[in-house]
């Protein structure tokens, strides 16, 4: 039996590129080699950590929130055990949705670690040692990306004391104290979650701010309000060593700017410095495919690799390491090749942080259009000044928008906030129509919503807005 595609990997954008692919006609095959499908995404990553970020923000909130609501109930005690098993359910039946997926889309699924042998071929070596070839037209890598660690830095991680995200959605127990060496998204996702558990976090970044690349206003901001619910920062500093101790683990780092060692230690290190491409053991070499000097497998504007018939999306090419990105590629590639013309804008990939508040955003930020040498302009509204904010006691954070100068035409849009992560989108289906902030700032809202400071900055980007 001959496929007309076979895809090795069933995360977000492998699982998603074949059911598009069936969908449009073709014979359809994929190789995993976990026991479940979805991938770091559904396993053990965004999908598992959301349930506890969720779970984490619940208890935090019993704990703090309810009495100013007029709400007096006594302490919360938590069940960690519980709140796992939550987050075990949840990616039960996210895992099983996929299989469900397979099923109706008659797409036959290989359970093993697939590995090119050819174009055309791909070998699958089952847990119990069995090898079985399976002939495709079409191949796809969808292997996705695996932690990178410190670079230069030899760290042994066990997943109990020195973890990964694998580990930081795994803990038996709270630990007293949780460093995290790296401030960008998993750090401060699951950062987070300890913190509001009852863990002293300390988070030791390297670069002077927290979030690179997020918009500077944002980033700051953030970091003030991830202090006030008592997460301390070590910024500008690098992590030279981390190491098991007798009880818990040391963390060494320097002043980026050279100076003294500083040790901090702690019960339990998080490492998330990072994620790396996953090619190891796929034949890469000996089929020929080409790698890129950071390790990512080469593309074209098609997705193809330099090899006839071999394809690559998701985190294992170049891009944003986000769920979305690599599912709208495994989109696109079905498309094309059930011989449609599959795009990705690129310009528009919304990037979302689940911590509380959350950060939400798409498109420039205000330093690559400086950089980028584009006159701008901004309106921003803060949701002190929002009615359905006030009334959920959710004032903390803004909306920020950046349009061309002379054209009005929406360049970027930024949110700190509750409900960031749903609100971004209308700007993002605004900007994939090339709309302006004068568009958006008089399209009707419904009143009372968080949204609302959407319209509002958009009227003060070209205006003013009413409400300040
Ligand atoms: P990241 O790239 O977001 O952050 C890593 C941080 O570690 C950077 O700020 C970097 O400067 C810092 N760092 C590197 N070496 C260091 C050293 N020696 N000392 C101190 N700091 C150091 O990577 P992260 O958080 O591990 O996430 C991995 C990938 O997963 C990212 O691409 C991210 O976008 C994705 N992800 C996305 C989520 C979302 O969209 N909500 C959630 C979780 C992960």
């Amino acid at each position: 039996m001959s496929y007309d595609v076979i895809i090795i990997g069933t995360g977000p954008g492998g699982y998603v590129c074949a059911v598009k692919a069936a969908q449009l006609g073709l014979k359809v095959a994929v190789v995993e080699k976990r026991a479940t499908y979805g991938g770091t995404c559904l396993n053990v990553g965004c999908i598992p950590s959301k349930a506890l970020l969720h779970a984490s923000e619940m208890f935090h909130q019993a704990g703090h929130g309810m009495s100013a609501l007029g709400i007096d109930v006594p302490a919360p005690t938590l069940n960690l055990g519980n709140m796992m098993a939550h987050k075990d359910a949840t990616v039960k039946s996210n895992v099983d949705g996929v299989a469900f997926l397979f099923k109706k889309n008659k797409i036959d699924a290989f359970q093993g670690t697939g590995k090119i042998v050819s174009a055309g071929k791909v070998s699958v070596t089952a847990d119990d040692g069995k090898v079985q070839d399976i002939e495709g037209k079409n191949i796809v890598i969808a292997t996705g990306s695996d932690v990178a660690g410190i670079p230069g830095v030899q760290v042994e991680i066990d997943e109990k004391t020195i973890i990964s995200s694998t580990g930081g959605i795994a803990l038996e127990k709270v630990p007293e104290t949780l460093i995290v060496v790296g401030g960008g998204v998993i750090g401060l996702e699951l950062g987070s979650v300890w913190s509001r558990l009852g863990a002293k976090v300390t988070v030791v970044e390297y670069l002077d701010t927290i979030l690179g690349g997020m918009d500077g206003e944002v980033s700051k901001q953030f970091q003030r309000m991830l202090a006030k619910q008592g997460i301390d920062f070590n910024l500008s500093a690098k992590v030279t060593g981390v190491e098991k101790a007798d009880k818990g683990a040391k963390v060494t780092f320097e002043p980026v700017k050279g100076g003294d060692k500083v040790t901090l230690d702690a019960e339990v290190v998080l490492i998330a410095t990072g994620r790396k491409p996953y090619t190891a053991g796929l034949g890469l070499e000996e089929a020929g495919v080409t790698l890129d000097n950071r390790g990512r497998v080469e593309i074209d504007g098609h997705y193809k690799t330099n090899v006839d018939g071999i394809y690559a999306i998701g985190d294992v090419v170049k891009g944003p390491m986000l769920a979305h990105k690599a599912e709208d590629e495994g989109v696109a590639l079905a498309e094309i090749l059930a011989g449609q013309h599959g795009h990705v804008n690129y310009e528009v990939i919304p990037s979302v942080v689940y911590t509380q508040p959350e950060i939400a955003s798409v498109g420039k930020t205000e330093e690559e259009l400086k950089a980028a040498g584009v006159a701008y302009k901004v309106g921003k509204f803060p949701f002190t000044a929002n009615g359905r904010a006030r009334a959920m006691l959710a004032t903390d954070g803004f909306v920020k928008i950046l349009a061309d100068k002379e054209t009005d035409r929406v360049l970027g849009g930024h949110i700190v906030g509750f409900g960031a992560g749903e609100m971004i989108h209308e700007i993002a289906v605004l900007m994939e129509f090339g709309g302006s902030s004068e568009d958006l700032g008089r399209t009707c809202h419904a009143h009372p919503t968080m949204s609302e400071a959407v319209k509002e900055a958009a009227l003060a980007t070209f205006f003013k807005p009413i409400h300040m």
